[in-house]
This record gives C-alpha cells, sequence and structure tokens, in this order.
C-alpha cells in the first residue's frame, strides 16, 4: 500500500519470507521520487513566450495527459524533455537526471530509456515495417540481427500488426501507420513513453482503437507515459491524470472527472466538442 504526504511516500512492505514466521506489515518513510519532473519551465521564441512556468510531476507508471489548444506549447513541452530544445529558465528532472542541462551523456542515458511516438507517426518510408523497428532497436541496444528481429516481431504482433510486417509504410492505413509507430517505440523497451497527438488524422473509431491499445500497452508494460492531445475521448482512455495547458503552464490537473467540472470556457470546449 502507498500513501502520499506531501513529497513522503508511505510503504507498507509484506514480509513473509519465513514460513514459520507470522506475516506482519511496517511502514516505511520513503522519498517520494517522481519519473518526470518539470520545475517552472519558460521558453519562448523571440518575443513569443510559449512556455511561461509550467510544473508538471509524473509518478513512476502514471500516464498523465497533457490536452491543449494547438500552439499552446505541447510538442514544445516535450522536446524539453528530451533535449530537443533547450529550456529558457527552469528545471527538467527525468528518473533523477538533470536532462536541461546539456550533458550529452545524460541525454543520451534519457532516450535509451525513453520512447517518443512523433505527432506525424513519422516512419520511414524507404525501409519495411519490420526494418523500422530493427533499426530503431539496433540504434539504441547491442543485440543481434535476430535478436532484433525476432523482437521487432513480437511487438509487430503485439499492436495487431503481424500480417504487415514485411510491408512498406505506403502500404498502411493511418490507423495501422500509428500502430507501426507504437510498435517502433515500444520495441527499445522504454520506461517513459511520450506521445504527441496520437490520434490526430484518424476517424473516431480508429481513434478509440489506438487509444484503447495504448492503454493495454501502458497496463501490460507499466511505462511513465505523457501523452499531449487535444482529444479528450482519448485522453478518458489512457489517463490517470490530466492537466489544460494554456497560458504557457497547467492551469488545471486532475482526473478527467475533476476537469470535467472546471468553470472555464476553454475546459467546457474539449468536453463538449470532443474530437
Ligand atoms: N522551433 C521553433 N521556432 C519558433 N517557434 C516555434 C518553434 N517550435 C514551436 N514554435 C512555436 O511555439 C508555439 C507552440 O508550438 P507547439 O508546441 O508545436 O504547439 P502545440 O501545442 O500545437 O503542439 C507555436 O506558436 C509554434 O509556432
Ligand atoms: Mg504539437
Amino acid at each position: 500500500m502507498v500513501k502520499l504526504f506531501g513529497n513522503l511516500r508511505v510503504s507498507t512492505i509484506p514480509i513473509s519470507s519465513y514460513s514459520n514466521v507470522p506475516t506482519f506489515q511496517y511502514s516505511v518513510l520513503l522519498p517520494y521520487k517522481a519519473m518526470i519532473e518539470i520545475i517552472n519551465l519558460h521558453k519562448s521564441f523571440g518575443d513569443l513566450a510559449v512556455l511561461s512556468g509550467l510544473t508538471l510531476s509524473v509518478a513512476r507508471g502514471e500516464t498523465f495527459s497533457i490536452l491543449g489548444k494547438s500552439g499552446t506549447g505541447k510538442s514544445v513541452t516535450l522536446k524539453c524533455l528530451v533535449g530537443l530544445l533547450e529550456p529558457d529558465a527552469g528545471e527538467v528532472v527525468v528518473d533523477s537526471t538533470r536532462v536541461d542541462i546539456y550533458s550529452r551523456k545524460a541525454l543520451s542515458e534519457i532516450r535509451k530509456k525513453t520512447g517518443f511516438l512523433f505527432q506525424s507517426g513519422a516512419l520511414y518510408d524507404s525501409m519495411s515495417v519490420l526494418d523500422n523497428l530493427t533499426f530503431n532497436l539496433s540504434r539504441h541496444h547491442k543485440v543481434t540481427h535476430a535478436e532484433a528481429k525476432e523482437k521487432s516481431e513480437h511487438y509487430l504482433t503485439l499492436v495487431g500488426l503481424s500480417e504487415a510486417i514485411g510491408k512498406m509504410p505506403s502500404e498502411l492505413s493511418g490507423g495501422m501507420r500509428k500502430r507501426a509507430a507504437l510498435a517502433r517505440a515500444l520495441v527499445i523497451e522504454p520506461q517513459i513513453l511520450l506521445y504527441d497527438e496520437p490520434t490526430t488524422g484518424l476517424d473516431p473509431i480508429t481513434s478509440a482503437g489506438i487509444s484503447e491499445l495504448i492503454r493495454d500497452m501502458q497496463g501490460r508494460f507499466g511505462m511513465t507515459a505523457i501523452v499531449v492531445t487535444h482529444d479528450i475521448l482519448c485522453a478518458g482512455i489512457v489517463s490517470d491524470r490530466a492537466g489544460v495547458l494554456k497560458d504557457g503552464l497547467l492551469k488545471y490537473t486532475g482526473t478527467l472527472n475533476e476537469l470535467a467540472e472546471i468553470e472555464d470556457e476553454e475546459v467546457k470546449g474539449f468536453f463538449r466538442n470532443p474530437l
């Protein structure tokens, strides 16, 4: 059992290693360590202030959705997380490592354990679906060709693409491309998965299918995840908690049910006009 008090987490651990000792429980105080911690993040492009004090803490194993209208800085936030953009101010800590202090070694460590599902679902068009995965895996991990192939086939089967393993990306439908992109992110067996608009451009039924697939994979592998989306139905299916990005920061955070009660026209708009 885990309870949270401020930044302390109480863990109650059962001890039953000796069969002749009755089982009992004791409590210890462990410092609570978030997997992803963003503190007071600022990012501007020239005169355009995109992020102005964004703060977010995502616990290990939690799936957090960032909701926001187009152009509010959702993708910029994700890019700051993986060091693709350098913040102007603030702290970005991933698995206890400062990402905003540009150490090449730290960044390479973070990228090894982070899967990124890009907005466009961009697959390498000149490679088969299988090669898209084996290429990604060999780039991050030392594996033999046979191991890479076996793992890639495993993840493609998990996302329901066993039939499409040898196909080229141009032969896939929009939903299949998203599945392939998800398998490519999963194949490195990441501890963290960042999804940028995973359902954009899909019809409502395919969107729901992808959202359910994401939820299933999150449940199966227990990654820590941030899902950036303006699709409230997707957020409802995948997230433990969500936040609304507005005016450069996460203005409201909570469960989807809590957000649905917020008296703000923009937030209400997400719930009124799904997709
Ligand atoms: N590299 C960049 N250079 C200049 N402006 C940028 C850059 N990246 C993003 N922006 C601007 O920052 C704002 C937020 O972008 P983005 O995070 O992509 O929005 P979204 O919430 O739709 O993902 C937009 O106005 C965009 O034009
Ligand atoms: Mg974006």
